[in-house]
């Protein structure tokens, strides 16, 4: 099987729904921002804080490199704002297949309201800011998408198990 990657908005569920996929098709789970929060030995805030976000965008970019070659059918779940840089595009495309996790701007604001660990949702009004975001990245998104499943009024295992028997067409019974 060839490796999936999770993509989407902040809050639409790519960590939780990777956790419980990996588990369910026995791969293993590969989170770039927690490879890049153990990479730099900081949080994702704390990086934003310190370093900025451009020099994060890099390591984003450093991560992807690594596992370029990785083609041994893991769960990859990315952050929200990976598929933003274009160079990232054709790494994201030979890396697997590209699923987009597709959210309502009020299902990520309901899912996101109380976190306070996604910089660029620390403003005065996140609501605003969550659509502004989304019309600029909901197009990149569906274009790099193989597949689009939308997570609106869905439990996480609704779409977990939507992706493991109807996208993914594995007969797993637990
Ligand atoms: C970001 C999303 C975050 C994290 C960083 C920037 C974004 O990941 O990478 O705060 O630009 O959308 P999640 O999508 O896992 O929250």
């Amino acid at each position: 099987m060839k490796n999936i990657i999770l993509m989407g908005f902040m809050g639409c569920g790519k960590s939780t729904i990777g956790y419980k996929l990996s588990y369910k098709l026995k791969k293993c789970l590969i989170d770039t921002d927690a490879l890049i929060e153990q990479k730099e030995g900081m949080s994702i805030s704390q990086i934003f804080a310190t370093k900025g976000e451009a020099y994060f965008r890099e390591l984003e970019y450093a991560c992807l490199k690594t596992l370029e070659n990785e083609l041994d059918g893991r769960i990859i779940s990315l952050g929200g704002g990976t598929p933003m840089r274009e160079v990232n595009h054709s790494i994201l495309k030979q890396l697997g297949t590209i699923v987009y996790l597709k959210a309502s701007p009020e299902t990520i604001y309901e899912r996101t309201k109380h976190n306070n660990k996604r910089p660029l949702l620390q403003c005065e009004d996140p609501r605003a800011r969550i659509e502004e975001l989304l019309t600029i990245r909901n197009p990149i998104y569906e274009t790099l998408a193989d597949v689009i499943v939308n997570v609106d009024h869905k439990e996480i295992h609704e779409v977990v198990n939507y992706l493991v028997e109807e996208v993914f067409n594995e007969n797993i019974s637990h």
